[in-house]
């Protein structure tokens, strides 16, 4: 944790624009000095929460008290405005999806000199996450075969620019960003196959929903979907092991852990249902199985810009590469390629 310290600018104070300048209040050494955003009425906001108002991205750029600048505009505008603070000597941290394809996001990477690009993949430190993360790495439920990974809201997709094509819009490059980075980061070893459906409940233009299967090479099936007309959400998360299963099943981080006692014990009851009888998917029965609480992870999402500073201050590494995004988003191509033809499509 490095104790030099860094004068930033927001390009794009929107809503995440403005919950990064309520984060940082609290992170020492860090301070956001003012903001850049083509709508004054948010400029109007920033002057009353006590900061610079810039009048141009230039003026931004030519401000020497100036390290940082966070990019949180459209997805159609963090190209123009990353590429330009980079050239200009700025460090920049970028909002997801860094860029809407893998063509804009090397160009982005190549525009790096003295400054240094960091994308915003903030959901590296949601506890669920990590909680689940950990369950599948530590083997706790021996063997894991196949993870779900879910979304679900049932208000649509939203009306402003996150429904338009152009500007980068759709559920795949909005939740589906975050949630592929997870698999990736969860998973060791390479994709070798994608097979991807989208839907168009609410829009036509872009996805409003999608399903994701990824299918590792070790022999992981990774299934992640994002819906907007759910009106009654499946779990965030199902982990599927040889001995056990894990629930996550809201933000609420409600769930549990069931873990297999005795594999020999495995009499059960059969169920009568008003058309038939079946004992394989009869419930096990209570002494065969133990439910315990989730062993839940907890994070501190201002260690996100820790490192930041760190590594602008030459004393760490990032701990979100840029290999890692440009994976994710050559992952997002793929997944597109694979909703419009229909098919199975190879990765890594
Ligand atoms: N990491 C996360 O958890 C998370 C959550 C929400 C949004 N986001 C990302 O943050 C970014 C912004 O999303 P949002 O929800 O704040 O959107 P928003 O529409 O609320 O805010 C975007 C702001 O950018 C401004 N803007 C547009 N073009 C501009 C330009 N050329 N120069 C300067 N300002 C410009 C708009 O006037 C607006 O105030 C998107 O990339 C989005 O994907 C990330």
């Amino acid at each position: 944790m490095t104790d030099r310290n860094f004068t930033m600018a927001i390009v794009g104070f929107g809503g995440m624009g403005n919950w990064h300048r309520e984060l940082i209040e609290s992170i020492d050494h860090l301070t956001v000095k003012g903001i850049y955003d083509i709508d004054p009425k948010r400029g109007t906001y920033a002057g009353e929460v006590g900061l610079f108002v810039y009048e141009s991205l230039d003026q931004v750029l030519e401000d020497e008290d100036i390290d940082l600048v966070l990019c949180a505009t459209p997805n159609d505008v963090h190209k123009e405005v990353v590429t330009a603070a980079l050239k200009a000597g700025k460090h920049v941290v970028c909002e997801k999806p860094a860029a809407i394809c893998s063509g804009d996001f090397e160009e982005m990477m190549a525009a790096q000199g003295k400054g240094r690009l960091f994308v915003h993949q903030n959901r590296r430190w949601d506890e669920d996450y990590l909680t689940i993360r950990n369950i599948v790495k530590q083997d706790m439920l021996g063997p894991v075969f196949k993870i779900e990974s879910r979304v679900h809201g049932s208000r649509g997709i939203p009306g402003d620019w996150r429904g338009r094509k152009e500007q980068g819009g759709g559920m795949i490059l909005d939740w589906g960003v975050h949630i592929l980075d997870q698999a990736l980061q969860m998973i060791d070893g390479k994709v070798k196959e994608v097979y991807a459906t989208v839907t168009h409940v609410t829009n036509e233009l872009v996805d409003d929903g999608f399903t994701v299967q990824l299918f590792f090479e070790n022999g992981m099936h990774y299934m992640l979907e994002v819906g907007t007309s759910n009106f009654v959400s499946l779990p965030r998360w199902y982990v599927l092991g040889r001995d056990g299963t894990a629930v996550i099943r809201g933000w609420d981080m409600s769930g549990e852990l069931v873990r297999i006692t005795n594999w020999d014990k495995n009499d059960a009851v059969p169920i009568k249902t008003a058309a038939g009888l079946t004992k394989t998917m009869a419930p096990r029965t209570e002494e065969t199985i133990q439910t315990e609480p989730l062993p839940v992870i907890h994070s501190d999402i201002r260690d996100y810009y820790r490192n930041v500073m760190a590594v602008m201050a030459g004393e760490a590494e990032p701990l979100v590469k840029n290999e890692e995004v440009l994976r994710v988003i050559r992952l997002m191509e793929a997944i597109f390629e694979s909703a419009k033809k229909n098919q199975v499509v190879p990765f890594e």
